[in-house]
């Protein structure tokens, strides 16, 4: 059986994110989606708890996914789900300069762990947690780039009516 792993901070999820993550459940056998309690982003606008509680509806539907969080290094965690493989979304050049680098820093430390990138749908490439955030906070409709579970939770969190 193939694990692959899908690490990041999901905070939260965006269409994007599920975009590459439908698209890994149909290349390995099993995706684990490794939320990192980030200690390093300082206020996630989200608990951890929630990350995964909004990541475990929006893939409810594939089950060959499971979600789960981690501490530390990723490659640790990678390692400790049998996984030699993580996945990772590549929007744009800036993206693929920080990404190179995280995944040649991860083989140096862990050699036998492989950084698989996938491209980001074309019509996600704009997409980030952090603008579905800032769209939110001030009231701007967000129901066309996460999934719904998740546009209700951020009209719950910022207190807001009509992010549809
Ligand atoms: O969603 P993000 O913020 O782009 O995810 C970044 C993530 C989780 C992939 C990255 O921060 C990470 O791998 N963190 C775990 C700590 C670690 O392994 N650091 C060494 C990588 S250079």
């Amino acid at each position: 059986m193939v694990t692959a792993v899908y690490p990041g901070s999901f905070d939260p999820v965006t269409n994007g994110h599920f975009d590459i993550i439908k698209r890994a459940s149909m290349m390995f056998d099993e995706v684990v989606i490794g939320v990192l309690n980030n200690s390093e982003k300082k206020s996630p606008l989200f608990s951890m708890e929630e990350r995964v509680i909004m990541l475990r509806d929006a893939t409810a539907g594939l089950p060959n996914v499971k979600v789960e969080c981690f501490d530390g290094l990723v490659v640790d965690f990678v390692r400790s789900k049998d996984s030699h493989i993580i996945i990772r979304g590549l929007r744009t050049m800036s993206d693929f300069d920080s990404e190179t680098s995280m995944a040649q820093s991860n083989r140096l430390v862990a050699p036998d762990v492989d950084t698989l990138f996938l491209s980001t749908s074309v019509e996600y490439s704009y997409l980030s947690s952090s603008m579905v955030k800032e769209y939110a906070r001030y009231g701007a409709p967000v129901k066309d780039f996460v999934p719904e579970n998740v546009a209700l939770m951020l009209e719950k969190k910022l207190h807001l009516t009509n992010l549809n």
